[in-house]
């Protein structure tokens, strides 16, 4: 019964590392220049800091991968949040001269934060840094909205 048990055992360990094995792939493709968000918006200091602090990780290709990214099967599920972030919204391909696309974009931003439902609470969860003050929910959300407005009636793509 006991050699039974270390078999069992070993087995269950030596499939935990097998499966390690088994990798998603991590990007971060080059940004083109030019194409990043900031390369023709200068936000305040606090909205860059939050933005690069709380919302990059998943919504650009300059992704920090943290070290359970590289853990199965959490790497399935990190790697499955930015890439579905990156197609949602991606600052590293920010929509400089389509006025109306910017425009949902901050329209998005300002409303997910509203809600609470950005940063993902997963994410905060284990990044500190990335929890946000009322105070600073507060700016993020009144600079998208200005910009909502500063865009309005603009010059239009599509
Ligand atoms: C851990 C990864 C992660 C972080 C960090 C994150 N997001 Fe997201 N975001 C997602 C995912 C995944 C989706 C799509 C699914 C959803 O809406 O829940 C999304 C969707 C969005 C959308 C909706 C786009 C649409 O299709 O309407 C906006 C806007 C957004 N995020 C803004 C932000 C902002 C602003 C921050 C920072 C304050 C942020 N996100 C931080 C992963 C993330």
């Amino acid at each position: 019964m006991k050699r039974c048990a270390k078999w069992i055992i070993g087995g269950i360990l030596l499939a935990g590392c097998l499966v390690q094995l088994w990798q998603p792939e991590r990007t971060n493709p080059p940004v083109a220049p030019g194409e990043d968000f900031f390369a023709s918006n200068a936000p305040p200091a606090e909205v860059t800091s939050i933005l690069r602090a709380a919302c990059y990780d998943c919504h650009s290709y300059e992704t920090r991968w943290p070290w359970y990214s590289k853990v199965t099967p959490l790497s399935w599920w990190v790697v499955d949040h930015v890439k579905e972030g990156r197609d949602r919204l991606n600052f590293s391909e920010w929509p400089h001269d389509r006025t109306r696309k910017a425009r949902s974009y901050y329209r998005g931003i300002q409303e997910e934060v509203e809600y609470g439902k950005m940063p993902l609470p997963s994410y905060t969860w284990m990044h500190a840094g990335a929890r946000l003050s009322e105070q600073q929910r507060q700016a993020l959300m009144e600079w998208a909205e200005e910009q909502v407005e500063l865009l309005q009636g603009g010059a239009d793509d599509e």
